[in-house]
């Protein structure tokens, strides 16, 4: 499918888009008309079958916004009104980001931090699992966008199973779900987020939990928020088909292409196959141009990667940014507080020839700020 690109946006989002997605949007639909509700459906089934989790165990509830409504959603969801504790197994920005939600929620946190250029360490992980505190949800990012770094979602499964087994295990799966597998059954998962916008590479507009319908339908009640109540949104889609409030229909029927593109593609391998070759022909070509990866290779996802900046007086990211910007190329400031870095996304419609034109743009961007090439 041909794309219809402005600027390549290597960014964790909003992404490149194919032709076909764009122009799915090109149609207005009530939310009562019978194809959009058959796209919605379409929609949540597809998931549950990407996921690789069945009907009667698993729901698919989508909801409007963006990705960090619906994780919000789910911890507000989760959380009991009274007695709610949530512990957060943080390392990256994104970690924290769901430390913040609780505190606005005012929902007591603990939240266990570790270096964000390292995946969660789960001895550690054990030790605080099986200290005798006891928590309603135990939360944590699969890939921390904000280093690239991937976390074992399935281990620490396992543990909180084994030491909590009452608590709710959210996953936010934002930037890896359709490309990263996880075997949500065998970790215990019962809560997995993402969102359209990513990975499966549909446009902004909504995001999604993957539940588990048994503990979701004992969360009724709990959400503070009446628009972020995820066990609401799940009850009224069930009875009538419908969102609770207005839907994002293009959003929508742009994901029903977007999924369509990729089963057509080969799924999930054939998707991460491409994201794979994306980020080698990139990491070749920064380390050829002298920078180097924050995160080593074997904790890497294929989905961004974080690069030290260059130890040189003549690298100012602004200018470098800007200047890549001016040539049409879209790459993303850092995130992490241990290290001043800048990310480069190889998610969304981006193939192998637009990682090489983004270093040939990198390297004549370096020539004109007067840098040397390699680095030093
Ligand atoms: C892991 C992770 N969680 C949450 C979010 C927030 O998603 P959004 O920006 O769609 O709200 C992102 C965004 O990139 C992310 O990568």
């Amino acid at each position: 499918m041909a794309t219809t690109k402005g600027k390549n946006l290597f960014t964790p989002g909003p992404l490149n888009t194919s032709r076909g997605v764009k122009e799915a949007m090109q149609v207005d639909l009530s939310s009562r008309d019978q194809q959009f509700m058959s796209c919605v459906t379409y929609i949540r089934q597809t998931l549950l079958d990407i996921a690789q989790v069945t009907s009667e165990e698993y729901t698919v509830v989508p909801l409007q916004g963006s990705g960090t409504f619906c994780v919000e959603a789910v911890l507000q969801t989760t959380s009991p009104r009274v007695g709610a504790k949530v512990l957060v197994l943080s390392n990256g920005a994104y970690g924290c980001r769901m430390v913040t939600m609780c505190e606005c929620a005012r929902v007591d946190v603990d939240v266990q931090s570790f270096p964000e250029d390292q995946p969660l360490l789960l001895s550690k992980v054990e030790e605080v699992l099986a200290s005798g505190e006891q928590w309603t949800t135990v939360a944590m990012v699969h890939c921390e966008t904000s280093s690239g770094v991937v976390n074992p979602v399935e281990a620490v499964g396992r543990l909180v199973r084994l030491h909590q087994p009452k608590a709710a295990y959210l996953v936010d799966a934002m930037s890896s779900f359709g490309v990263i597998p996880v075997n949500m059954r065998a970790a215990g998962v019962d809560y997995l987020v993402s969102s359209a916008n990513k990975c499966l590479e549909g446009v902004p507009g909504f995001g999604y939990a993957i539940c588990r319908k048994e503990h979701l339908l004992s969360c009724k009640g709990n959400c503070r928020v009446l628009s972020l109540d995820l066990a609401g949104q799940y009850l009224t889609l069930e009875a009538t088909g419908q969102f609770r409030f207005t839907p994002p229909t293009h959003s929508m029927l742009a994901f029903t292409v977007a999924l369509r593109e990729y089963i057509e593609a080969g799924g999930l391998t054939a998707r991460a196959a491409r994201y794979q070759e994306n980020r080698v022909i990139l990491v070749d070509g920064m380390k050829k141009l002298g920078y180097t990866q924050l995160v080593p290779d074997r904790h890497a996802s294929p989905v961004i990667t974080a690069f030290h900046y260059p130890k040189h007086p003549q690298f100012v990211f602004k200018e470098f940014f800007n200047k890549l910007v001016e040539k049409g190329q879209v790459i993303y400031p850092g995130k992490v507080t241990i290290a001043d870095c800048f990310r480069v996304g190889n998610i969304g419609q981006l193939f192998p020839d637009d990682m090489r034109n983004l270093l040939f743009c990198m390297e004549e961007v370096m020539k004109e700020m007067g840098l040397p090439v390699p680095l030093p």
